[in-house]
């Protein structure tokens, strides 16, 4: 596609063309929830399970090696994608949650004892504290969490500051925050992390889809990401992780398929990334999330990039007009996430109001409540947009909130 043609992609997901309301178009900015499904991924999904259902590295007849092919090439296409040295450093799980939680069960619990450290910040998603207080509680070890400044980006001076104290083992921070938009700088992280010795792990959920990642160039040691939010299925997602350490992992799950031998005194196991894909994995979503991969390149990463870009400012510029609504997070660099309050409206009624009109939001604390605690509020309203939205669409979610902000005004 030479250039980004919105209008074009948008006849690509079929659920844009069916009516919200009875006459009331769809208006979908529940991006950074989950996105929705082009009819790529759709057939994908079914000609897997029309033409060749079976389960994966097991059966020696050809639908389960047709399987198993379709199953490893969308793990090489997921390496290219986020430019991994090789499909040994991608693991499959079924989301961030999950590809957090293995390093937590794994690396964590075999590096981390009382005295260390886990630096992560408050901006971050339950999905990347949970699972370290969790570990912590067992295990004895620290949390420290960098705050925030007044802009929504992360306080690197602190940073600095714990990271010089030589006990931290381990950082974990989002690429993009899903509530300030703000997107973290992982690759100066790193450097200072490993200046320190330290590992880092990034949370890229709410920035796969909308830029292009390259683990290699991060130098990252761990990065997790989901399908479902990058138009790919759900329950499919990816733990990048590089190989040395990968290698060095003790398993999680035990079961079939992870291990190498297997007898009544004990078992050896397999090397990543299979280690990690105890059972039957999620066949099907693995090959969708393949089909999301090479539709978003055929888009190019970089023609994504530039149209959210710029309908992130566009509708952050008319937000900014509405007397009444504050968004939430300045960072310049942001990810087409915008997270809002309403002067004297509650954040559930606005996505009460907008969704009769058609818009799809979220309202809550959208899995970061010491985020929220952190400014002061209980809840917001967040739009967040994806390939198919138009500017056609943010000209009438700021009308809907203007109407809104009127009427309560009144
Ligand atoms: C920043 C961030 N991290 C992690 C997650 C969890 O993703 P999943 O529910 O797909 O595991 C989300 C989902 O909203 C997110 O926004």
């Amino acid at each position: 596609m030479p250039s980004y043609e919105v209008s074009r992609v948008r006849g690509d997901f079929p659920i844009l063309s069916q009516p919200h309301h009875a006459d009331v178009p769809l208006i979908y900015f529940d991006n950074g929830a989950t996105s929705q499904k082009p009819q790529a991924v759709l057939d994908a999904l079914t000609q897997f399970y029309t033409h060749h259902n079976a389960n994966v590295h097991r059966g020696i007849h050809r639908l389960s090696e047709e399987a198993t092919e379709a199953y490893e090439a969308a793990r090489r296409k997921v390496a290219r994608f986020i430019n991994a040295a090789s499909r040994r450093e991608v693991v499959f799980t079924r989301g961030t949650t999950e590809s957090i939680n293995l390093v937590a069960n794994t690396w964590g619990r075999a590096n981390l004892r009382a005295g260390d450290v886990v630096l992560t910040t408050v901006m971050e998603h339950h999905a990347n504290l949970v699972p370290w207080q969790m570990l912590a509680a067992e295990r004895g070890f620290e949390i420290h969490y960098l705050g925030v400044l007044p802009d929504g980006t992360l306080d690197m001076a602190e940073a600095e500051r714990v990271l010089s104290e030589g006990r931290v083992r381990l950082v974990a921070l989002t690429h993009a925050s899903n509530v300030l938009g703000t997107v973290n700088s992982v690759r100066t992280m790193v450097r200072l992390a490993h200046a320190a010795g330290a590992l880092v792990l990034a949370d890229g959920a709410q920035m796969v889809a909308h830029h292009a990642v390259d683990v290699a160039a991060l130098e990252v040691d761990f990065y997790a990401f989901s399908g479902h939010k990058m138009y790919g299925p759900t329950g499919i997602g990816v733990l990048y992780g590089r190989r040395a350490i990968l290698e060095a992992m003790p398993p999680w799950m035990g079961g079939g398929d992870m291990i190498e031998t297997v007898t009544l005194s004990g078992s050896t196991y397999a090397a990543p990334p299979a280690r990690f894909e105890a059972g039957t994995p999620p066949i099907a979503q693995a090959i969708g999330l393949g089909a999301a991969v090479d539709y978003l390149s055929t888009l190019g990463m970089e023609a994504v990039h530039a149209h959210l870009s710029e309908l992130t400012a566009y509708a952050l510029a008319w937000l900014a007009d509405i007397a009444g609504v504050e968004v939430v997070g300045r960072s310049v660099k942001r990810a087409p996430v915008l997270a809002f309050t309403v002067e004297g409206v509650h954040p559930h009624d606005v996505a009460q109001l907008l969704d009769s009109a058609g818009i799809a939001v979220r309202a809550g604390h959208h899995c970061a409540m010491p985020l929220h605690a952190h400014l002061g509020l209980v809840a917001t309203t967040r739009a967040s947009l994806g390939i198919y939205n138009t500017r056609a669409e943010i000209d009438t979610f700021a009308q809907a909130l203007k109407d809104l902000t009127h009427v309560h005004a009144r």
